[in-house]
């Protein structure tokens, strides 16, 4: 399968897949890594492992929908067949969702559907929560919003604060979630038809 995989920073989730890929683990190409920031410390390591990347910066830009036509032009050229945000930290406009229908997935740092949008870490400690960790979704034009097609759990210890949950669920969890996910894609043991997200063949 082909991936367009799209960026804003470190690209730890990134490096993931390209292992996983690396590994034989997953059955993927990812043919473009995609970044609104220039700088994206993730667009350097796919350089480095000889991954094509466009960075496209919002600045050239005179508004939200002219940009994602243009990123979503560019992504359309190379024929993805699963787009994959891993931290790319911008929402995408109805008409970008729309284009990619049911082909967009995200990592989010929560277990969905509690806290969708940002700080989930700090959101999760404020409830007294007990378990935390991530979830790999579709995208859908509502943030975070998307049927969810796998998630991995953690339990939050005394003493935890936003920084050491963001560090284990991404050691523990995001290292493996999304190679998972895409698998699960990829394979056809996940597929998202309009009643909900099926398991081999059973609603999850
Ligand atoms: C991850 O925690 C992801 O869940 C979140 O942003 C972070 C991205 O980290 N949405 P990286 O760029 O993959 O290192």
């Amino acid at each position: 399968a082909r991936l367009v995989v799209l960026i804003s920073g470190r690209g730890r989730n990134l490096e993931a897949i390209m292992r996983a890929i690396d590994a034989g683990e997953l059955d993927a190409e990812i043919v473009l890594v995609a970044s609104n920031k220039p700088n994206a410390r993730g667009l350097q390591t796919a350089r480095l492992a000889g991954l094509p990347t466009v960075a496209i910066s919002p600045r050239e830009f005179a508004d939200r929908e002219s940009y994602d036509a243009a990123l979503a032009r560019r992504i359309a050229a190379d024929n993805p067949d699963w787009v994959v945000l891993a931290g790319f930290m911008r929402v995408l406009s109805d008409s970008f969702v729309e284009r990619f229908a049911g082909r967009i997935v995200n990592i989010h740092p929560s277990l969905l559907p509690k806290y969708k949008g940002l700080h989930t870490h700090d959101r999760a400690l404020d409830a007294g929560d007990r378990d935390h960790g991530a979830s790999v979704h579709f995208v859908t034009p509502t943030l975070d919003d998307g049927p969810v097609i796998r998630q991995g759990r953690i339990t939050i210890r005394d003493g935890d604060t936003a920084d050491t949950l963001a560090d284990r669920i991404m050691d523990r969890i995001e290292q493996r979630l999304y190679a998972a996910a895409l698998d699960d894609l990829i394979s056809g043991r996940v597929v998202w038809r309009d009643d909900g997200v099926y398991r081999d063949g059973q609603r999850q």
